[in-house]
């Protein structure tokens, strides 16, 4: 079952993660001791996908209270860490929502008890992982009930129990409703550069045991326009008031793609996903990483030399293409107008 893939795991005096980059087919714990650490497994994607790296920051405030045990000035180190951390990578809210509630909620006595504020931060991290876990449960039961018998459903990158503390999002849908007895089979992208499809979802489909067909990006509109597709599902890593989104790179012509094929095309995501901040998608800011994870492949240099490379990570998506959006709270469907109070 997917859920045996866990992508954190709190030991009480560190935070060990799974390091992604070394997936498929090497099993490797990193242990982060300090928030520094955890900057650098969330900036160097060792572990990565939106709730994921909420949840690692949360941690990452854990260990910064308990660094400053030994610092003059325990509260300013302790808002350092949550501006650093929250630079870490600028377009999943999750990471600077996650770091906010521990300011806002989860240190009552920074400030004033570096002690109290070290145990507040551990324990409210372990509750923000917890509450990860429950609300992609949720949304995966109601995401589920999207599909039925037949169902071949179009998804990209990874959004699986690898993106989140557990249970996973779009891909935790898909895993209910097969969980569920529904006969659906998958097809997988596999998500240039970072290959979350082909090393990580293609992993979960394979541990879920759901049959699945894993496809180069460029074949989307192939396998649509052959009838092989009948809906589409995408994660998020931040949806704007009016349900514009941002999703890994590729996400955007996939919805053009079902648009015009008539295919239903959901985004799901938890409301740590939500951005009310910002009226559209407008407004997101972008990603944008390395040239050489486009100029190279697994570490070997591909492009011409001389040639220069574009690598935005994510693309936005209008709501006008969305059919609707699968959170704990239910489907969401357009118009996305006041819908956070519904
Ligand atoms: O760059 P990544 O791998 O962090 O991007 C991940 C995605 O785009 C996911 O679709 C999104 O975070 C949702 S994960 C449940």
């Amino acid at each position: 079952m997917s859920e045996e893939l866990r992508s954190l795991l709190w030991t009480g005096s560190s935070l060990r993660v799974l390091d992604q980059l070394r997936l498929p087919f090497e099993t490797e714990w990193l242990e982060c001791t300090s928030y520094r650490d955890v900057y650098r497994v969330i900036k160097n994607m060792n572990t990565r996908g939106a709730p994921a790296i909420g949840v690692a920051a949360a941690y990452g405030m854990a260990l910064a209270a308990r660094e400053a045990l030994s610092v003059a000035e325990p509260e300013q180190f302790v808002r350092d860490a949550a501006t650093h951390l929250k630079n870490a990578r600028p377009t999943a809210v999750n990471l600077s929502w996650a770091v906010d509630r521990c300011l806002a909620d989860g240190a009552p006595s920074l400030g004033r008890d570096a002690r109290s504020t070290a145990d507040e931060l551990a324990a409210f991290a372990g509750r923000l992982a917890q509450e990860d876990e429950d609300q992609n449960l949720a949304l995966s039961r109601y995401g589920a009930r999207l599909f039925e018998d037949g169902d071949s459903i179009l998804t990209i990158c990874n959004t699986g129990a690898l993106a989140t503390y557990r249970y996973g999002t779009a891909f935790g849908s898909i895993n209910e409703a097969f969980k569920q007895g529904r006969k659906i089979q998958v097809i997988a992208l596999e998500t240039r550069p970072y290959l979350q499809g082909a090393r990580l979802t293609a992993l979960e489909l394979v541990t879920a045991g759901i049959p699945f067909h894993l496809v180069t990006d460029g074949m989307a509109g192939f396998v649509m326009s052959h009838g092989m597709v009948t809906k589409v599902i995408v994660g998020a890593d931040r949806i704007a008031s009016n349900g514009d989104f941002a999703n890994k790179i590729g996400t955007y012509q996939l919805a053009v793609l079902a648009k015009y094929h008539g295919l239903p095309f959901y985004a799901a995501a938890p409301f740590s996903s939500f951005d009310f901040s910002i009226a559209s998608g407008l407004e997101i800011a972008v990603e944008q990483r390395d040239e050489d994870e486009v100029l190279s492949f697994a570490g070997k240099r591909i492009a011409a030399l001389g040639a220069r490379a574009y690598n935005p990570s994510f693309d936005v998506t209008p709501n006008e293409l969305l059919s609707g959006i699968v959170t704990e709270r239910g489907v969401f469907t357009p118009p996305f107008v006041s819908w956070e109070k519904r």
